[in-house]
């Protein structure tokens, strides 16, 4: 029975799909910029420490492995980087725990935040370069703020906690990890809204409402103030009667 299904055993092992080895993915896509021992060479900056938020975002963005040393990959909305699978991806991040540890870790973010908090966040710190609606914007001096069309809410966390390029680093102390949640689903929100203005202004709340109230009176004392004005002023009146009587003489 043994002899009969050991061979068996090992057929079905050399036919499975190996996992992909993470070292020699590393030696493959990135030692040539970054380097055998992960210091950098004069193509691509040192990963010690730079944090798993980092190695995660630039790996599922696409960003790496970069086709060029120093080319702005983001450009244009285009992205050059070829984009690993995910497969090898996680394979990668296994392999290089280590190197990145000390920097910030991939936020855990959760979906259904606060998306009115979010919105004013968004608007606070990251319409000014990623517009109104997340279509992305010029920063002049060919610096270019990607759309956030097709960002994953992990991503938006990432990109917020890592600062890519010329866009800030958020740390906790700017944005709280549930500022995070809020500001991130309302990136997925627009995404699937298209528009930024969205129900809950009109829906509900307070101040939305009081607002209305608001303009109904300012409209209202406008409106009578107007036509108050038009009844009364007596010299107009006068002229008017003069017209009257001079057609009359005439
Ligand atoms: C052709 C050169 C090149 C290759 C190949 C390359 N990189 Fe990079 N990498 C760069 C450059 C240049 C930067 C800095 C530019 C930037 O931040 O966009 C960078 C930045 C990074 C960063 C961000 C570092 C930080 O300071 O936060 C990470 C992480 C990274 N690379 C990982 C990788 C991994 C993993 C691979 C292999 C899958 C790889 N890179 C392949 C050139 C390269
Ligand atoms: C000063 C301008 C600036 C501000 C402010 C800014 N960003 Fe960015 N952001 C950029 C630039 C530039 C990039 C591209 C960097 C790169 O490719 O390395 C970027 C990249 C991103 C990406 C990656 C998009 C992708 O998939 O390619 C996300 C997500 C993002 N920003 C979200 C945000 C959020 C959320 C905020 C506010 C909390 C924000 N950004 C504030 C300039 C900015």
């Amino acid at each position: 029975m043994l002899a009969l299904a050991l061979p068996l055993l090992l057929v079905a092992g050399a036919l499975a799909p190996s996992p992909p080895d993470g070292a020699a993915l590393y030696t493959t896509h990135c030692a040539s910029c970054h380097a055998p021992q992960k210091w950098g060479t004069g193509d691509g900056p040192s990963l010690r420490g730079v944090g798993m938020a980092s190695l995660d975002f630039y790996l599922m963005t696409g960003r790496m492995p970069a086709a060029e040393p120093w080319i702005e990959i983001a450009h244009r909305d285009e992205r050059a980087g070829q984009g690993l699978p995910l497969d090898e991806i996680r394979a990668l991040e296994t392999y290089l725990a280590p190197t990145v540890a000390g920097g910030p870790p991939i936020p855990q973010v959760i979906a259904n935040g606060d998306l009115v908090h979010g919105r004013a966040l968004f608007s606070q710190n990251c319409q000014q370069c990623h517009g109104l609606a997340g279509e992305g914007g010029d920063l002049g001096l060919l610096d270019w703020a990607p759309s956030l069309e097709r960002t994953s809410i992990a991503q938006v966390a990432e990109a917020i906690r890592v600062g890519p390029e010329q866009m800030p680093i958020f740390g906790p102390r700017q944005l709280s990890d549930a500022d995070l949640d809020d500001v991130a689903s309302y990136v997925v929100h627009l995404q699937t809204s298209q528009q930024p203005d969205f129900a809950p202004f009109r829906s509900s709340g307070p101040v939305p409402e009081g607002a209305v109230a608001y303009l109904a009176i300012i409209a209202l004392v406008a409106f009578v103030f107007t036509f108050w004005r038009v009844d009364t002023p007596a010299i107009r009146r006068e002229e008017a009667v003069r017209r009257d009587e001079g057609e009359k003489r005439g």
